[in-house]
């Protein structure tokens, strides 16, 4: 028995969309033919009525006396609707009983399957969903270690191992000075030249690490000094703009983030874009930070990203997953010999008493 095709589609979509609602199809004539919840059918349906009331819903006929006698009934043959152990509803279709039966009984079984396969896909883009949300919440977490960790070391190299070396310095200068043959005194102060050089780069890694600055006067203030430090220390002009921003702070996690990109992007100008020029623009719009940094380099072919070398685009991979974590959106525009371009765009949300940022490692 074949049912008719455009019939069974729109049973399919109605109850699929609409299953936990009150749901009547109509035929032409706004006759009731099929109903969804148990209790439209009790309202509606007196004999569907009479069977809920009398135990578990059956396969149940109306006759042509009984479309005579009760209002809102048609003659047909009335089939219940199974899903998950429970009756769902009921899809009648009208006509002499012994005829519409069996359409009954295919459309029923048809919507069940439906049902089925309807919730198997939803247990699937459940499961995916929460394998994603882990997926993010583990790379949250190696984030705030990783950050936390690297603030503690930065502040070790200061604290400790700078004072260390500071004093080896100034103790090797007083010592220079006691010291009668000139011979031993050049060595002790090439000793201290070389402490010093030491001295200079612990600083130097102690700010890669983690800038004080960063935490303590936020981002524009750390991006001002490593944009000014890169220029230097790489020759390339950096002009940065700070647009509609004077002197707040933003949560620590979004001030890490856009902080480390910032890093990223320029060693990737510095490593690979033979520039002359760089223009960064940190900038507040309708309620985000966006951040572009542009050079006048040599461009690559962008589609390296997604193609089979694209395990070895860490840096990039790791700027993109880093704003994802925020919700936030990066573009990366690049073309061979015109340069190469960066946009993240962070929405800025209101500081929560409870939420843990990347600043800070549980
Ligand atoms: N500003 C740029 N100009 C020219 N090429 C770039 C620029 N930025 C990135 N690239 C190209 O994109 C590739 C991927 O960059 P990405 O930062 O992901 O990796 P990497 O710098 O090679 O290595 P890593 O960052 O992991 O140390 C680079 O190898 C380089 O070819
Ligand atoms: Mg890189």
């Amino acid at each position: 028995m074949e049912l008719d095709p455009r019939f069974a589609q729109s049973l399919v979509d109605i109850v699929a969309a609409e299953l936990n609602q009150n749901v009547n199809i109509t035929d032409n004539h706004g006759v009731i033919i099929a109903s969804f919840s148990k209790e439209r059918i009790s309202h509606i349906h007196e004999a569907a009525a009479r069977m809920l009331m009398s135990g578990p819903i059956r396969e149940f006929s109306v006759t042509d006396e009984e479309e005579r006698r009760l209002k809102g009934v048609r003659q047909g043959f009335n089939v219940p609707i199974i899903f998950g152990d429970c009756c769902v509803g009921v899809i009648g279709v009208s006509g002499e009983p012994a005829i519409a039966a069996p359409y009954a009984r295919l459309a029923a079984r048809f919507v069940e399957a439906a049902l089925e396969s309807n919730a198997r896909q939803e247990k699937l883009v459940r499961a995916l969903r929460e394998k994603e949300e882990l997926q993010s919440t583990l790379l949250n977490k190696v984030i705030s270690v990783q950050e936390e960790e690297r603030k503690k070391i930065s502040r070790e190299l200061h604290d400790e191992t700078s004072q260390a070396l500071t004093s080896i310095i100034v103790g090797l200068r007083v010592l220079s000075e006691h010291v009668h043959s000139d011979g031993e005194r050049q060595k002790i102060l090439d000793m201290r030249d070389l402490a010093v050089r030491t001295l200079e780069a612990v600083h130097h890694l102690a700010v890669q690490l983690r800038p004080a600055l960063l935490d303590d006067l936020g981002l524009v203030a750390a991006a001002q000094k490593y944009v000014e430090n890169y220029s230097r220390q790489y020759n390339i002009q950096v002009e940065l703009s700070v647009v509609n921003i004077s002197r707040e702070r933003f949560l620590p996690e979004i001030e890490i983030t856009l902080y480390r990109i910032l890093q990223e992007a320029l060693t990737n100008i510095a490593k690979h874009a033979k520039a002359a020029q760089v223009q960064v623009t940190l900038r507040k719009y309708r309620g985000k930070l966006l951040l572009t940094i542009k050079d006048n380099g040599i461009g690559f072919n962008a589609d390296i990203l997604s193609g089979a070398a694209s395990d070895t685009c860490l840096g990039i991979h790791g700027m993109h997953e880093r704003v994802a974590l925020l919700s936030g959106n990066f573009y990366i525009d690049s073309t061979e010999g015109e340069g190469t371009g960066i946009t993240v765009e962070i929405p800025l949300r209101r500081r929560k008493k409870t939420e843990s940022g990347l600043g800070q490692a549980h």
